[in-house]
């Protein structure tokens, strides 16, 4: 059978793990040799017991956990070209000319460069005569399928990303506990939301919990927003409204471009309305916690598709990766997706906040 390994890079996510059972089973049902590359691109560089040969109950019992019981890393390793070398001679030694990579933007360009090197580092291993000719012959084409793990719900293409929606019952389950104590000493609470450069987090979370007010990047906050923001509340507490919820996402910004941070906007709520202000941080407790029905559902869908991608792929086919188009599992060109994503991300730093938001489209 072919020789197929999985490994998941970068921030963890709830739902990678439904993902990598899925890999793993789709690619046992199709007759591959499947692998588990532990800690992501280090284990592929490290080689030796952090690339394991999976089985059908390797995979048992895991669907259900938060995180990704194969590890991940951010790799410096990688970034080198010896370190691909090694990750490269790792490969073939084990028959592996299939990836599938669960990760964010980052790690799935890692995936492509790799791909793109492929035939030089295999020429390079010949010459020092780590792999033998048969070998460079047998394993000539590396395959990437890839898969986006993230809880930003940042990548272009998708509607949604792997642990999206996981991290958002953990904000709403937190909101709504905080809810319940900002009521009884009618208190604002300013709350902190993780996001890194997108504020779809911080807007779902914002609709989901009648917040007040919210501060993301994409939109960033007018001005005169102390204002603003301080006649909404009082509005608010006018008309018999007891607490206030205010959603602040990490990468909040104003016009200017300068962040807006939770401390600030509690600053401003204290000294022009007197309230009882408290903040609350969520951090990494978004991202951790047992995946949604919706997240086990995605990585299952996904993974599956990937494993089929693979095993269609030609030798001229270009990398994949698996997004969600409404409810359809559906395979997009990986490079053009990481492109967008990166004109998004050029598109902010210009402070040309329209065009971020029309490039990013339906993710
Ligand atoms: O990309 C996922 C994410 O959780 C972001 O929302 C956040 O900014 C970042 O990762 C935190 O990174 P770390 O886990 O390295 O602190």
């Amino acid at each position: 059978g072919k020789g197929l390994a999985v490994f998941t890079s970068g921030g963890d996510s709830q739902g990678m793990n439904a993902a990598v059972r899925s890999v793993v089973r789709m690619g046992i049902y199709l007759g591959c040799k499947v692998y588990f590359i532990r800690e992501g691109y280090q284990g592929m560089v490290d080689g030796g017991d952090n690339i394991e040969e999976a089985n059908w109950s390797s995979v048992s019992s895991i669907i259900h956990k938060g995180g990704t019981i194969i590890g991940s890393a951010r790799c410096m390793d990688f970034i080198k070209r010896e370190g691909r070398l090694k990750a490269a001679h790792n490969l073939v030694t084990r028959g592996i000319t299939n990836l599938v990579v669960i990760g964010g933007d980052g790690s799935l360009t890692g995936a492509n460069l790799f791909r793109q090197e492929w035939a030089s580092l295999l020429d390079e291993l010949l010459e020092n005569n780590k792999i033998t000719k048969d070998q460079r012959e047998k394993y000539k084409f590396l395959h990437i399928a890839g898969m986006v793990g993230s809880i930003d719900n940042d990548f272009c293409g998708t509607d949604m990303t792997i642990g999206t929606d996981s991290a958002l019952h953990r904000i709403i389950e937190a909101i709504d506990a905080i809810v319940s104590t900002a009521y009884s000493h009618q208190r604002t609470f300013i709350m902190e939301v993780m996001g890194r450069h997108c504020g779809f987090l911080a807007v779902y979370t914002s609709l989901c919990t009648d917040a007040t007010y919210s501060f993301i990047c994409e939109d960033p906050a007018p001005l005169n927003w102390e204002q603003k923001m301080c006649a909404k509340i009082q509005e608010e507490r006018k008309s018999g409204q007891r607490l206030n919820i205010i959603i602040v996402a990490e990468g909040a910004i104003d016009r200017e471009g300068k962040p807006i941070t939770a401390e600030m906007v509690k600053k401003v709520v204290v000294d022009n309305l007197q309230q009882d202000t408290r903040i609350t941080v969520l951090g990494h407790v978004q991202r951790g916690g047992s995946p949604s029905a919706f997240d086990r559902i995605l990585g299952c869908r996904m993974g599956a598709e990937a494993v089929m991608a693979l095993m269609e792929a030609t030798p001229e086919t270009e990398p994949c990766v698996v997004t969600l188009d409404g409810n359809q599992a559906v395979r997009l060109p990986l490079m053009e997706c990481v492109r967008r994503t990166k004109a998004v991300a050029q598109a902010m730093a210009d402070k040309n906040w329209d065009l971020a938001v029309q490039l990013r489209g339906r993710s």
